[in-house]
């Protein structure tokens, strides 16, 4: 069986699908299957009925790869591919779709507002901030990946550099309530019956869980499971799943919480395509319940062409 490894693409997040695919590509390798890499391009059609494989491992990250669109053009090639659809993509890609879709649910998620940039001055944005909300709070580009274009604001004068940073990505930016509590992680894998691997507990070297930590070895610790209560592990654990079927999400994604201080889960966002770099989460999870590195890569491959 042929499998061609989608990696690299455009996004600003094209730094650790590099890394992500070169870790599936010697995962492949390692398990004797014919893999193909692609760097991700205006040319993939080509390259896709140039090497015509038999399923697309898709391990980019961000704009273009985890949005749906690359998902589509992979339906309309015909060619099986791992991971989320167009719609559970899509509509992860987008952290307000995805926070619209778990309030209608009932699912259990930070407060939040959304501001549009539309010629306004960024003083007034932060004016409507202050009015909506206390401090601190989060500031998102809602369509980016690994904290690009994230900051938490703790003081007024933070309020405006952290919306320019965030308009930098998208044209409506997502401010959250800051929820003080512990970071906790849950990896779901499956189609129809999805589990949750075992629940994994981040803690940053500075803090903040932000770019640098998540890529650079050393800067954040995973604690498996987490050290918070049962109960409230359990209900992390339902949320994901809840989360995962709410979506449409197939293959695998991975759900990012807070573990309040008030005892209660709050949902941040749906990873469709988690990290598979060397210090990646899901990976760990996996690991935790048994499945190595290159079984959980046959596995994802397995529930793609199941
Ligand atoms: N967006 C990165 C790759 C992650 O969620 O792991
Ligand atoms: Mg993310």
């Amino acid at each position: 069986m042929r499998v061609a490894v989608l990696f690299g693409g455009r996004s600003a997040e094209r730094e650790i699908s590099l890394k992500s695919g070169e870790a599936v590509y010697q995962a492949l390798r390692e398990k004797d299957r014919e893999a193909v890499k692609i760097d991700v391009g205006p040319d993939v059609a080509e390259r896709l009925r140039a090497v015509r494989p038999d399923v697309a491992f898709i391990a980019l990250h961000g704009k273009g790869g985890e949005d749906g669109s690359i998902q589509g053009l992979l339906e309309v090639l015909g060619i099986p591919y791992t991971g989320p659809g167009i719609l559970a993509s899509a509509l992860a890609m987008d952290k307000i779709a995805t926070k619209r879709m778990l309030t209608a649910a009932g699912l259990p998620t930070p407060p939040f507002i959304t501001l549009e940039q539309n010629g306004a001055a960024l003083e007034s944005l932060a004016a409507q901030v202050l009015q909506a909300m206390p401090l601190p709070v989060v500031i998102k580009a809602p369509t980016q990946g690994s904290s690009i274009g994230m900051s938490i604001v703790k003081r007024e004068e933070g309020l405006v550099p952290a919306l320019s940073e965030a308009f930098r990505y998208d044209p409506v930016v997502l401010v959250e309530r800051f929820i003080p509590g512990v970071e906790v992680t849950a990896a779901v894998l499956g189609n129809k019956r999805p589990v949750v691997l075992p629940l994994i507990e981040i803690v940053a070297a500075k803090g903040v869980y932000d770019y640098e930590a998540k890529y650079t070895p050393g800067m954040s610790d995973h604690i498996i499971p987490p050290r918070i209560d049962a109960r409230l592990q359990e209900e992390i654990g339902a949320a994901a799943l809840a989360t995962y079927k709410l979506l449409g999400c197939r293959g695998f994604s991975r759900i990012d919480f807070i573990a309040g201080v008030d005892g209660k889960p709050y949902i941040l966002e749906v990873n469709t395509i988690p990290g598979l770099t060397a210090v990646s989460l899901f990976p760990d999870a996996a690991r935790a319940a048994g499945i190595s590195f290159a079984d959980l890569i046959e596995k994802l491959i397995a529930l793609a062409l199941g």
